[in-house]
């Protein structure tokens, strides 16, 4: 059997079993929802938000992209990014990357000429990779290094997050959201949390917007 005729086969296998399963399981999905977290995770097709950790279709809004990166100049992020915080009004936005994930290791070595796209997108991970590099060439293997930065890229990520117009505004009008930065084992399976800002945390002074200026302007 074809590939694809195997995954409209299995879709319609799974929808059977749902609606076995609980009979009102379609009309329910079809009701709005208005899930709690935001997951912004790495493309990869091994971590699928939903299955890793058990819960059911409208309990996350997802985000994909290669390496899991806060990408302040992608139009598709941020109106993902907006529409979770400003209509959702989510909880809890989490970053979650993953040890061995190929896109770090990529951005680790040398670009190739032919990934004219990839490359441009992975350039920001080599730029943490080289802010950090002392601290991760320390490591005392390559599958430690590449794990290292796996981890500093999550960091990096969470706080990209909450120098973002959305999330600043959002903290300046009430306790919400808070940021969370996973990391996901493939070899276990298991999440761990490595990074965490609570809504309100203070910025470092150069991210914040100066306030008293944007009322002047108003003003004039
Ligand atoms: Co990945």
């Amino acid at each position: 059997m074809k590939p694809l005729e195997r995954l409209l086969l299995e879709n319609k296998a799974w929808a059977q079993e749902k609606a076995a399963h609980d009979p009102e399981f379609f009309d329910k999905l079809r009701q709005p929802r208005n899930p709690d977290c935001f997951w912004i995770g790495c493309s990869d097709s091994r971590i699928h938000a939903d299955q890793v950790t058990q819960t059911e279709p409208g309990e996350i809004f997802v985000h994909r992209n290669i390496a899991n990166q806060v990408a302040t100049m992608d139009m598709n992020f941020l109106a993902a990014l907006e529409y979770a915080v400003d209509f959702l009004e989510v909880k809890h936005i989490i970053v979650c990357g993953h040890y061995g994930c190929g896109s770090i290791k990529a951005a680790m070595g040398k670009a190739r000429p032919d990934q004219l796209f990839i490359n441009k997108w992975l350039k920001y991970i080599k730029d943490i990779y080289r802010l950090h590099r002392e601290n991760i060439d320390a490591e005392s293997s390559d599958e430690a290094r590449h794990n290292k930065l796996v981890e500093l890229n999550i960091i990096e990520q969470v706080h990209n997050l909450a120098q973002t117009s959305v999330i600043q505004r959002a903290w300046r009008a009430g306790s919400r959201p808070d940021l969370r930065g996973w990391v996901y084992g493939l070899h276990d399976g298991i999440i761990k949390e490595i990074a965490s800002l609570k809504a309100g945390s203070p910025l470092d002074p150069i991210y914040e917007q100066d306030l008293e200026f944007s009322t002047v302007k108003k003003q004039l």
